[in-house]
């Protein structure tokens, strides 16, 4: 972490409240390298978390109730940590109650209230998973500060593998079942099991994963923001998981409903010989998530073979299936991708999250990064009149807390 968000926090928790905060806790955005909307079709996914993060510090208080105090959003929120699910806000604070909400149900409620404040600079809205690191830091925030009244007992505590899983798990079902949002295990996962130069696989039906170096030295992780004005569509996400589901119902009708639960249970080549009889926008999704799904394989056993430019080969390839298939880019993302492809240092590049607006990641080469920035910024803003935001990141380490001093 930058000593700049850690100061940054602090001071943010002086002025809000009284005296220093006791506990820190950081927990990084994600970018996703391959596998785009696999998660939600119990699908393959490779993903890494980035040196851009969110920070919570604060410390317990006596008696019921919690302060929070968000320097990102610029306003407070107050709530009695013993009723949290009664009156969900529907806005920001759901995030930050949810985590409360979701670990108090599995780790025993919590022993007294605190004072926090969340600062970060994963960009809002650009499909960095700002809300997975916000989770992840208040997660942790709580574990820490020895909150909850039954985390030892559960593990949780401990914070290794097993104990993420778990967490990663909770934290999804506070994102789908308290905030209402409908996303898969992506973000979570690798906002808490990042490592420092590695990129993740989870298999989302089997929970299976591994940590992947991405090479000695590692190429540098680019995200460029479009800063397209367009929200990043809840509803077409919410329609597009609609479309896989009809591809899923058609095999169901005809292989039984207990053999086929998920995309997951159908090949391409089942696929390809449902051609005329599926609809074809149902054909063009499922071919999307079923190819990412062999690119996430061919990725994670390039990357094995320390073969970072075929690794870069398949990312573009994942973004071309988005933007074909999966219908899911947009004319911002598109002049952003042709911006990288023709920069130096470019070893692969596509769209990350959500889609529609948001953000492009861009594998560059080791040394090559400055010039790659210079370079997309001047031929973007050529092609739209925009200012990209570039962050040159990196693979970062999930996240983690400690007390302060
Ligand atoms: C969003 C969701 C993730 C995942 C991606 C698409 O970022 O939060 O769970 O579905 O879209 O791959």
């Amino acid at each position: 972490m930058t000593v700049t968000l850690e100061e940054a926090a602090r001071a943010a928790f002086r002025s809000a409240f009284d005296g220093e905060p006791t506990i820190l806790a950081e927990a990084p955005g994600r970018v996703e390298l391959l596998g785009n909307h696999t998660d939600h079709n119990d699908g393959l996914v490779l993903a890494a978390a980035i040196d851009l993060s969110t920070v919570v510090v604060g410390r317990p208080r006596p008696g019921p109730v919690a302060r929070v105090w968000s320097a990102i959003k610029g306003a407070g929120d107050s709530f009695d940590v013993g009723d949290i699910g009664r009156q969900p806000p529907k806005d920001w604070r759901n995030y930050h109650r949810g985590v409360c909400w979701a670990l108090a149900g599995a780790a025993g409620p919590l022993v007294e209230g605190f004072d926090a404040a969340i600062v970060g600079d994963v960009p809002l809205g650009g499909g960095l998973s700002s809300s997975a690191s916000l989770q992840g830091a208040m997660a942790l925030f709580l574990l820490h500060a020895g909150l909850l009244s039954r985390s030892e007992e559960t593990g949780l505590d401990d914070l290794d593998d097993r104990a993420r899983l778990a967490l990663a798990r909770l934290l999804r079902r506070s994102e789908n079942e308290f905030v209402g949002v409908q996303s898969g295990p992506l973000d979570q996962f690798t906002s808490l099991f990042g490592r420092r130069d590695h990129a993740l696989t989870l298999d989302c039906r089997s929970f299976e994963y591994e940590r992947l170096p991405l090479g000695d030295p590692p190429p540098a992780v680019v995200v460029c923001d479009t800063k397209d004005p367009h929200e990043l569509a809840d509803g077409m996400y919410n329609r597009r998981r609609a479309e896989c589901e009809r591809a899923v119902a058609y095999f169901r009708r005809q292989r039984g409903a207990d053999r086929v639960s998920s995309l997951r249970d159908v090949t391409l080549d089942d696929l390809d010989a449902a051609r005329d009889a599926l609809d074809p926008v149902a054909f063009r999704r499922a071919r999307h998530v079923l190819t990412e799904n062999a690119r996430v394989a061919a990725g994670a056993a390039a990357l094995r073979d320390g073969d970072v430019a075929a690794f870069g080969a398949l990312m573009s390839a994942s973004h071309a299936s988005s933007r074909d298939d999966f219908e899911n880019s947009s004319p911002a993302l598109e002049a952003l991708i042709a911006a990288a492809g023709s920069s130096p240092g470019f070893l692969g590049g596509k769209l990350t999250g959500a889609g529609w607006a948001g953000c492009t990641v861009n594998l560059v080469a080791p040394g090559h990064a400055d010039a790659f920035k210079a370079s997309v910024r001047d031929r973007y803003r050529s092609a739209t009149g925009t200012d990209p935001d570039i962050h040159v990141c990196h693979a970062a380490q999930g996240a983690h807390g400690r007390a302060l001093r």
